[in-house]
């Protein structure tokens, strides 16, 4: 299980510092969550803010594009240097067009489903993901509830994938007791906002998530 904090929650007047706390705690990737106004009601970062982060960590950066029309951007933000960019169905209606351009850009490719999305959206298109997100929070703000839906529907994905080497990841309301059955439903990728970066020692709950994930495979 791979534990991506998302940085949204973090100190963004001393994101380097919280960036490098949870970097000691053994994360694995960082989640950067973009948001524009439109696709969802929050506003957040752009391509600046990822060239920043860029040069203050090593790990992989996972960028979350809650935006319309993310095909516009996509290039910037792997510049910027996204190894990841994530792009919502919801808000492409040329989703493997979109795909396809992020793996020419040199960065992996993922789809991520708002809760009410089937996840059959997928269907068509699994020969050009590497990542998909599930949504267990409608997006838009950190430190909202899990919608327990989000279970079945990681099962769902991963039978459709078959035996692709695809990242499952899910994201929102992502507590250290949701790791263990997120783990046994197929999630490979943890992200984890508030629940980090809101406690007192966020390398401490790095660790607990992935510890309480791993104690999944041993059951
Ligand atoms: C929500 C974002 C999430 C958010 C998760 O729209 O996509 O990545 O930062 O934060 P928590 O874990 O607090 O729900
Ligand atoms: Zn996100």
């Amino acid at each position: 299980m791979k534990i991506a904090p998302s940085i949204l929650s973090a100190d963004f007047a001393a994101l380097a510092d919280d960036i490098a706390r949870v970097e000691a705690g053994g994360a694995d990737q960082l989640h950067v969550d973009v948001m524009d106004g439109r696709f969802v009601p929050n506003i957040t970062i752009g391509p600046v803010v990822v060239e920043a982060i860029r040069k203050r960590t090593r790990l992989p950066l996972d960028v979350h594009l809650m935006i319309v029309e993310p095909e516009r951007y996509l290039a910037d933000f792997v510049s910027a240097g996204a190894d990841m960019v994530t792009v919502h169905v919801e808000a492409c209606p040329h989703l493997q067009r979109a795909l396809a351009q992020i793996r020419e850009l040199g960065a992996k490719a993922g789809a991520a489903l708002n809760p009410a999305t089937h996840p059959e959206a997928i269907q068509y298109v699994l020969d050009d993901l590497d990542l998909v997100l599930v949504m267990s929070v409608n997006p838009g703000f950190g430190g909202q509830k899990f919608i327990p839906s989000a279970y079945p529907k990681i099962r769902h994905v991963r039978t459709l994938l078959g035996g692709r080497p695809v990242e499952v990841s899910v994201d929102g309301g992502v507590k250290v007791e949701h790791a263990r059955p997120l783990a046994e439903h197929g999630a490979t990728i943890l992200v984890s906002g508030s629940a980090i970066f809101g406690a007192p020692d966020p390398a401490a709950v790095v660790k607990e998530m992935r510890s309480a994930a791993a104690a999944s495979a041993c059951s």
